[in-house]
């Protein structure tokens, strides 16, 4: 049975991943911070060891990887997690270096880190790293520097990972706008009623999954209408 490790799984885009891979049989291991959450949300899952604690931890990546290792294999690993950063999002000139600093620790480092400690299994079953991004990363909107480069520096990781890491694939993928929590917190006090709901990009994930392209970047919106090839052409 495969096996996937996705972070962020208590709500939003980790939650319906978890659903989509369950749902094909798949075995999952799965955080988010809040234990209470995390539990209520995947406790119908019917293979899933969840296990509560922040991707910036060390000793909770530890814990990721020994579920991992009992589990005897990586197929997938999705570094879904991630911090916008304060709301409302202030803009460059504004931002206090601490805050940044725990963005990167969470959007840029953390991913790294479990890549770094879940490689071998991934290379044993020719496996997917699947870093989620997003438009902001090469986009210049204002108030988004903070988690936008961040995004930048998780896209550029990924692009050299899938060089260096032939026996892999590397896809930094980008969702477009979702209605999450992450999203309303973006856009405090504003209707975001009209954003698609996390669910409707996760055909375009199961792309990347069972088609395999060459690594790389790929919007959710281009491969909902295109093959893997000509969305990276
Ligand atoms: N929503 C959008 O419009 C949009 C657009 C482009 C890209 N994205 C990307 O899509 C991904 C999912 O976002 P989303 O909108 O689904 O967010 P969300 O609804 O806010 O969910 C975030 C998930 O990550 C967990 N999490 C956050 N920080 C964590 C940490 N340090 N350690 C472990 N778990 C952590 C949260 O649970 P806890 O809070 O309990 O930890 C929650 O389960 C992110 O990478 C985001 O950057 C989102």
């Amino acid at each position: 049975m495969p096996v996937a490790l996705i972070t962020g799984a208590s709500r939003g885009l980790g939650r319906a991943i978890a659903y989509a891979l369950a749902d094909r049989g798949w075995s999952l291991v799965a955080d988010a911070r809040r234990e209470h959450d995390l539990i209520e949300a995947l406790h119908d899952l019917p293979d899933v060891v969840a296990i509560a604690g922040d991707v910036t931890n060390p000793a909770h990546r530890a814990q990721l990887v020994a579920a991992v290792e009992r589990r005897g294999r990586l197929d997938v690993l999705i570094n879904n997690a991630s911090s916008l950063g304060p709301s409302p999002l202030p803009p460059l000139v504004e931002y206090e270096l601490g805050d940044l600093r725990r963005v990167y620790e969470t959007n840029v480092l953390a991913p790294l880190a479990l890549s770094q400690l879940l490689v071998s299994p991934l290379r044993s079953s020719a496996g997917v790293i699947i870093n989620v991004s997003s438009d902001a990363a090469v986009e210049a909107y204002q108030g988004w520097g903070g988690y936008g480069s961040s995004k930048a520096a998780l896209d550029q990781l990924t692009a050299v990972l899938g060089a260096e890491e032939t026996g892999l694939r590397c896809y930094a993928f980008d969702p477009g706008d979702m209605r999450t929590d992450m999203h309303q917190q973006a856009f405090p006090g504003e209707d975001i009623s009209d954003r698609p709901e996390p669910g409707t990009v996760i055909p375009a994930l199961l792309r990347l999954i069972d088609e395999r392209p060459a690594s790389g970047r790929y919007r959710a919106a281009d491969l909902t209408v295109q093959s893997p090839m000509e969305v990276n052409s």
